[in-house]
């Protein structure tokens, strides 16, 4: 079904649908991840030790299903919206969690793996895994298992469908676009006061694109797509609006962060006066506290607030005329639910 053939949905099939969403879905997803997860750690391939299982299990726990699952849960919303009320079994319902889990666990190694490398002490209200006294760098070597358990899940559950290869493709470039979005973060971000000038908005846009757009956007829609037989070269209007999505998300995101994510620094610049970024130049990227408050007092001074309102009006609205052009109903509703989880949230 690509754009030319718009489906009507009725308000009636929506609201069943969400409802359903809302208080079935999670809880079935929870129980296909007990499943999946025992599955991995019983995977005989190896021969992992019982000690080697036991860490296993308690790697995945601690850093797979403990955040919001917006992004697993979205390959469900959007494969339900994708069905258009025709019935769904119980075993496409589980594929779909399948799918929605390994953007879970993408999300899990990404996570354990950028902690490390931005030395942060805590990530979803519990200590890093690689803080904990008996992992520390042994956590690199985890975050690649987490990794290969993706591959692992899909060669079990989808290798004799007809999207198989499709599955495979969408996976290997998101993979890649978000490690190459990650690296230009490190290039870019930690290079020191010298580089302040580097700092752009085009820069920051496309660290944003890479590193999270792409897979915490299109990828569970493109899952939810393949699953339901689509195409994915019709979707490319789908495509090109949930990446926009997700650069605002990540804008919101920084500046939630209460200004104090380094990327902020690109936003600020374009209004900064000389002064001021003279204040930025000299506190910008040190750790400690007298830096970091001068840094936040410089972006209090800039108004940042305003700025941030006023674009986020601006950038809802354009969502909005786009998302109503959008002639396939599936999208569009994929797009509403996408939109109303991040408009004006507060964390
Ligand atoms: C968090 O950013 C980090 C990311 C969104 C992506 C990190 C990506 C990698 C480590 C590459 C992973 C590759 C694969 C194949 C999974 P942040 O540091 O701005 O956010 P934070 O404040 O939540 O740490
Ligand atoms: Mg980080």
């Amino acid at each position: 079904r690509g754009n030319a053939s718009p489906a009507k949905c009725t308000r009636q099939e929506q609201r069943w649908r969400s409802d359903h969403g809302i208080v079935d879905a999670r809880e079935r997803f929870m129980q296909a991840y007990g499943r999946l997860r025992d599955d991995l750690v019983g995977n005989d391939s190896c021969e992992l030790t019982d000690e080697a299982r036991r860490w296993l299990a308690q790697m995945i726990d601690y850093n797979v299903p403990g955040g919001k699952l917006n992004r697993g849960l979205s390959v469900i919303d959007s494969y339900l919206l994708l069905k258009q009320g025709s019935e769904v079994t119980e075993d496409d319902f589980f594929l779909a969690c399948v799918l929605g889990w390994c953007v879970e666990w993408f999300q899990a190694c990404a996570l354990l793996l950028d902690d490390i490398m931005d030395d942060s002490h805590t990530r979803r209200d519990q200590i890093c895994w690689y803080r904990r006294p008996e992992v520390g760098l042994r956590g690199i070597n985890d975050g690649i298992i987490l990794k290969c358990h993706i591959l692992i899940m899909i060669k079990k559950y989808f290798r004799e469908k007809p999207y198989f290869l499709d599955l495979l493709e969408i996976w290997s470039e998101i993979a890649l676009q978000t490690s190459l979005g990650q690296m230009l973060d490190l290039i870019g971000t930690h290079t020191g006061a010298d580089d302040l000038a580097k700092y752009s908005i085009e820069g920051y846009r496309r660290i944003v694109k890479y590193k999270t757009a792409y897979y915490s956007f299109y990828l569970p829609v493109a899952n939810a797509l393949l699953l339901s037989g689509a195409k994915l070269q019709d979707f490319s209007d789908l495509k090109d609006i949930l990446i926009e999505m997700g650069i605002y998300f990540q804008i919101q995101d920084d500046y939630l962060d209460c200004f104090a994510d380094p990327n902020t620094i690109g936003k600020a610049l374009g209004h900064a006066d000389n002064n001021q970024i003279e204040v930025l130049h000299k506190n910008y990227g040190k750790k400690d506290s007298s830096s970091v408050s001068e840094v936040k007092r410089t972006y209090a001074a800039l108004d940042l607030k305003d700025i941030f309102s006023e674009f986020e009006c601006r950038c809802y609205n354009h969502l909005v005329t786009s998302i109503e052009a959008q002639k396939d109903c599936a999208a569009r509703e994929i797009l509403k639910s996408f939109l109303k989880k991040i408009h004006q949230r507060k964390k």
